[in-house]
């Protein structure tokens, strides 16, 4: 059976389909109101915490007229309680797309497979793509381009960087990562942005050190060194990854004007310094909120029927 068009990964998007998103995000968040989502139910379908993420999906979809269902991690018991595919062919009756959060990005391409309903990825261990174009959307916001600019990622080459790579690449954003050895972005990962970097004119690299990636930067921008699901790993990420805290020395090496990012949940005093947060440069809760305005853009675009 054809998987129905969600949005499991950025590379399910071209770069025409990112702008688009970001451009309808932006309008929407000027106050566009369609009810396309009228009638509609969408699953939030969870096995992780979240905040931003069940908080700005259950709202815009309720802003579009639509009707969203949470279903937290104990009540689904995603192949424990019930098989990955049942649970995607009874949701698939009832409700007319679901977003959902994985520990394993596998689960989530199961769910996708045997429902008849689009699938949207709310975070998995591979990907965050809504994080990552609303990421675009607030760049964009205080930066008015993409194109040319460099984004420096300081930390773990985890789900939120393999996203924001794979989207900065399509977008023509030069890309730069420091991560400590062994934690950084895959070569599969990196191949595949190369390959889009190549018809887009960005620069993918990899800097040896958190300085040199950072130094002239228009964008610095870090996350957690223990993501959900690596609670075991946590002392040895902390010893790994201590040369690698963004504090305001290294912040003041990135351009005058530069922003600094960071996907939210922090932790203080690991990834970011104390206090970092709340720095002038610090954009960290216009990102939190873009994230209702782009998912709403994307819901649009998989279930309203229109082609954003
Ligand atoms: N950034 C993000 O996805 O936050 P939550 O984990 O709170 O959803
Ligand atoms: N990398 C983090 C992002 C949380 C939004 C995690 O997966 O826990």
């Amino acid at each position: 059976m054809a998987i129905p068009a969600g949005l499991l990964s950025v590379a399910d998007l071209t770069a025409e389909e990112i702008r688009g998103l970001i451009s309808r995000a932006a309008s929407l968040k000027q106050g566009e109101a369609p009810s396309s989502l009228k009638g509609k139910a969408i699953a939030l379908v969870f096995e992780k915490p979240s905040l931003r993420t069940r908080v700005s999906f259950d709202v815009a979809i309720w802003q579009l007229g639509g009707h969203a269902v949470y279903l937290s991690p104990e009540e689904v018991g995603l192949g424990k309680r019930e098989s990955i595919p049942d649970v995607a062919r009874t949701l698939s009756r009832f409700v007319d797309g679901i977003v959902g959060r994985t520990y394993s990005h596998q689960t989530l391409i199961e769910l996708a497979r045997h429902s008849r309903v689009p699938v949207i990825n709310g975070l998995s261990d591979h990907e965050h793509p809504c994080q990552a174009l609303g990421d675009l959307l607030t760049i964009h916001e205080k930066r008015g381009a993409l194109k040319g600019l460099r984004l420096a990622y300081v930390g773990d080459g985890n789900n939120v960087a393999r996203s924001l790579l794979l989207v900065a690449s399509l977008a023509g954003m030069d890309f730069c990562i420091a991560s400590p050895p062994g934690y950084g972005l895959d070569d599969a990962t990196m191949g595949q942005a190369k390959a889009s970097a190549a018809k887009s004119g960005a620069r993918i690299s990899v800097a040896s050190d958190c300085r040199t990636a950072v130094k002239g930067a228009a964008v610095v921008y870090t996350d957690v060194w223990t993501s959900m699901g690596q609670e075991s790993e946590a002392e040895t990420r902390r010893r790994a990854f201590a040369a690698y805290q963004v504090d305001e020395p290294l912040l003041s090496l990135a351009g005058e004007d530069a922003i600094l990012m960071h996907p939210l949940p922090a932790h203080h005093g690991e990834e970011v310094a104390e206090g970092l947060l709340d720095h002038p440069r610090s954009v960290v809760f216009d990102q939190a909120e873009n994230r209702l305005h782009i998912q709403k853009a994307v819901l649009l675009r998989v279930l309203g029927g229109q082609a954003v």
